[in-house]
Parts: C-alpha cells; sequence; structure tokens
C-alpha cells in the first residue's frame, strides 16, 4: 500500500496503544523488518534498538524461526487445548521446565504476559483457597508494572496509566524500590507486611523493572526477600516477562539469584519476539494442590488461544537459536560495548544513573523534573532518534537500549553516537 493511503486509512480506522491519537506523530510506516533493522516506506532504516518493545531477541524476519512456523501450520495450526495436546506443546514445556531451577516444572500456557501474571495471581490466590488456608493479599515493588489486564494493572504501580480504574482495584501491599541505602528498611517492612500471615504471595520483576525505566536492584536483597518470604509460608512469583531470554546476561533474571521463586512468567522474547505467546511456570507442590476429584479446585482459566502451535513451533525454535554459542557471543559483545559507552557517558553532565545489566543499558537525563514518563524531553529525544535512524523509546528522561542480540557493533555505534549528539543538543540549547 502506497504510505500516504496507508497513513491515512491507518488514522481513519487503527487505535494505536499506549498513543494520545489527537496529538501524535503520524506512525512510521513499516514495510520490512530484517535483523535490527526496520524499513518505512520511504525507504528510511531505521535500527530497532528497542527490540520492538522489548520482544525480539534473535533479530526479524529470522529464518529458523519462520521456517519452524511454516513448517508448522502445515501439520498443526492450532487445536483446543483442553481435551487435546501436541507435541510443540509439550516439546516446548519439558524444554522449558528444564532450563528452569528443577522445582519449577508445570508449565501453563496463556497469550502474552498480563495473561501470564493473571495466571501467576490465580494460581498463588487458588493455592492458598485450595489447601483451606486463604491468604487474600499479595505484595508488590514500588514502581511495578505487571501489564494492563485489571489484575495486572492492580498489581502495578498506581499513577496516571490507571487511574480510571482504580476504584476496581484490591488491595496490595507495596514495598519501596529497594536499594543499597533502604535495604534494612526494606527488609523489615516486608517481614512485618508477611508476619501478618495473610500474604498469598510477593511478585517482582526480578533484578530489573522495565517500565520503572529499566530501574536495576541488587539480586542479593532479592535472595533476602526470597528467604523472608518462604520463611512466612508465602509464594515468591517472578514476573520474568521482560528480564528473561538474556536480556540480563543469563538466561533468565533468576540465574542471578541464589534462592528461587515458586512461579515464574515468561512471554515477549519466548517466541523470538514474534508471534504472541505467555507461560507461567510453577512448582510441583502448587500444582499438586490442584488435584483433588471436585472439579472446582482446578485452574479454570483458559484463552482460546492457549497452547497455541504455530506460538509453541516458534518458542521451540527461538530455544534452539539460544543453543547455539553466537547467540551467547552476541549477549556478551553488546554488554561489552555498553560498559564503553558508559564510561564515555558517565563524563557528560548531563547523564546521571547508569546502568547496565546484560543487553541493557540505560541513563537519565538530568531534566531537574525527576523521572516522569510525560516528561518534555521524552518527545524531543525519540523524534531527534527517529529522525537519526534509530527507535529508541525513552521512558521520560530514562534513555536505554535493549538491542536484538544480532545487532552489529556499527549499529549499536550508530545508536550511541546518535545519543551523544542528542546530549550535545540539549547541552547546546542550554548555553544559547
Ligand atoms: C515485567 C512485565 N510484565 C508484564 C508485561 C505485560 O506484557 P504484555 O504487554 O505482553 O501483556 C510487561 C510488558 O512490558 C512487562 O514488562
Amino acid at each position: 500500500m502506497e504510505r500516504s493511503t496507508a497513513l491515512s486509512k491507518d488514522k481513519q480506522y487503527v487505535w494505536h496503544p499506549f498513543t494520545q491519537m489527537l496529538t501524535a506523530d503520524e506512525p512510521l510506516h513499516i514495510v520490512k523488518a530484517k535483523g535490527a533493522i526496520l524499513t518505512d516506506s520511504d525507504e528510511k532504516t531505521y535500527i530497532d534498538a528497542n527490540s520492538s518493545w522489548w520482544v525480539n531477541v534473535h533479530g526479524h524476519g529470522n529464518s529458523i524461526i519462520a521456517d519452524a512456523i511454516a513448517k508448522q501450520v502445515k501439520e498443526v495450526d492450532h487445536i483446543i487445548f483442553a481435551g487435546a495436546t501436541h507435541n510443540q506443546a509439550i516439546r516446548l514445556a519439558e524444554r522449558v521446565a528444564t532450563i528452569l531451577p528443577r522445582r519449577l516444572e508445570k508449565v501453563f500456557f496463556s497469550d502474552d504476559g498480563s495473561t501470564a501474571v493473571e495466571v501467576a495471581m490465580k494460581m498463588a490466590f487458588q493455592f492458598w483457597h485450595n489447601k483451606n488456608t486463604p491468604k487474600k493479599r499479595i505484595i508488590a515493588l514500588e514502581g511495578a508494572y505487571h501489564g494492563d489486564t485489571f489484575g495486572a494493572m492492580a498489581i502495578g504501580e498506581r499513577g496516571y496509566f490507571n487511574q480510571p480504574f482504580e476504584h476496581f482495584f484490591f488491595d496490595v501491599d507495596y514495598l519501596p524500590f529497594p536499594t543499597s541505602e533502604n535495604k534494612t528498611a526494606f527488609l523489615e517492612q516486608a517481614k512485618t507486611v508477611l508476619e501478618t500471615g495473610e500474604i498469598a504471595a510477593v511478585i517482582v520483576e526480578p533484578i530489573i523493572q522495565g517500565s520503572a525505566g529499566m530501574r536495576m536492584y541488587a539480586a542479593e536483597i532479592l535472595d533476602e526477600l526470597i528467604a523472608l518470604t518462604h520463611q512466612n509460608e508465602a509464594l515468591v512469583i517472578f514476573d520474568e516477562v521482560m528480564t528473561a531470554w538474556g536480556r540480563t546476561g543469563k538466561l533468565f533474571a533468576l540465574n542471578h539469584c541464589v534462592n528461587e521463586p515458586d512461579i515464574v512468567c515468561l512471554s515477549k522474547g519466548l517466541t523470538g519476539g514474534v508471534v504472541p505467546l505467555g507461560l507461567t511456570v510453577s512448582t510441583n507442590e502448587i500444582y499438586e494442590a490442584f488435584l483433588h476429584p471436585e472439579k472446582t479446585k482446578a485452574l479454570l482459566h483458559g484463552h482460546s488461544f492457549t497452547g497455541n502451535a504455530l506460538a509453541c513451533a516458534a518458542a521451540n525454535a527461538s530455544l534452539d537459536i539460544f543453543e547455539a554459542h553466537a547467540t551467547w557471543e552476541n549477549v556478551a559483545r553488546i554488554e561489552e560495548m555498553h560498559r564503553q559507552f558508559a564510561e564515555r557517558l558517565s563524563k557528560n553532565a548531563k547523564v546521571e544513573n547508569i546502568g547496565i545489566c546484560g543487553t541493557i543499558v540505560r541513563f537519565e537525563i538530568k531534566t531537574g523534573e525527576g523521572n516522569t514518563y510525560f516528561s518534555n524531553i521524552r518527545d524531543e529525544a525519540y523524534r531527534f532518534f527517529i529522525e537519526n535512524g534509530c527507535l529508541i523509546r525513552p521512558l521520560g528522561n530514562v534513555i536505554y537500549l535493549n538491542p536484538p542480540y544480532c545487532i552489529s557493533s556499527e549499529e549499536l555505534t550508530k545508536c550511541y553516537s546518535v545519543i551523544e549528539r542528542f546530549l550535545e543538543k540539549i547541552n547546546q540549547k542550554k548555553m544559547d
């Protein structure tokens, strides 16, 4: 479709996510996606340094994933997943259970990150209900983001994003974002709430809070929180929707911890970021609490596309790619390049709070406004990056990169240089 027709039809018919449709810039009209590069209908190229909302780990148009989906569609495309099963789902469940710590061995399928989180919460609350010791509260972290369905919103940071719905949300006990400074107070507060005996589960984005601005915290604090939670007979849920699949330098963020969660939520890069799929993986102990002659004790949850065979085939292909050395060499290369970039950034007076974890680098632009999602600098930066051929989506005044692992060193260097030019530009503006 020709560009002007496409954009006018888009304006007429399409309602885009997280977008103020009245004032938003024209969307990019992407006609090709290959590797780390997106090409629009004017043949302008953009480096997808955002991995298309953090999902695309192996690059676009990966032939191993494409072939797996094409083959699968001819064998079993989509079948009902209650009362039926198929080889791709069985294989995927076995592989995921094998690469996760041994305790985590039962895999429930859903559609995306939000539904994986909803399932985790339902598992946790019903686990205690089925054991006849109902626990009705949940602990989350301030600044959390777990998705946009109602349950997931309820356990997220409350604010502009969910204000119109807040009256529907259940009560949540929030702990402050853990830092080395507040560690003692953080753990004491956690202990006090956990000792009420009313907590079904603690849910966290392990070691990095994504939407809060790629905020990083120490695995050691998390280990202590897990231990405390288990001492007080509550469950630990790791929402690894953003952190899994190599993002943090290891396959899962939980690999940075000594103690283990009871439930893990996976999505985004699970299928290489090509088709939607969510998984919620639980321990056998949780699973067994749902086994009962009474059908009402079962996990009465499911989606039409649960266990979609094309998505499972893509996920199995993605796991094959993770088994290749080159993937991990790329992860290490990106981290090393980020380190050199961070070293330069640390000398920039406009920059603070630089963080690196695996393939993610983040920093804040000093604005004097603090980190707010609607910060003006966000739109200015986004436009500058787009004009200069980089899809980098700041979170407020936080600039971050989390590219597909196939990104070339030249492409990554271009992203750094575009960011540095933006910093120069705003520095210059201030001096004028
Ligand atoms: C940590 C985390 N959990 C859950 C979600 C929700 O995932 P989805 O957008 O696939 O529903 C996200 C999305 O960014 C996320 O970062």
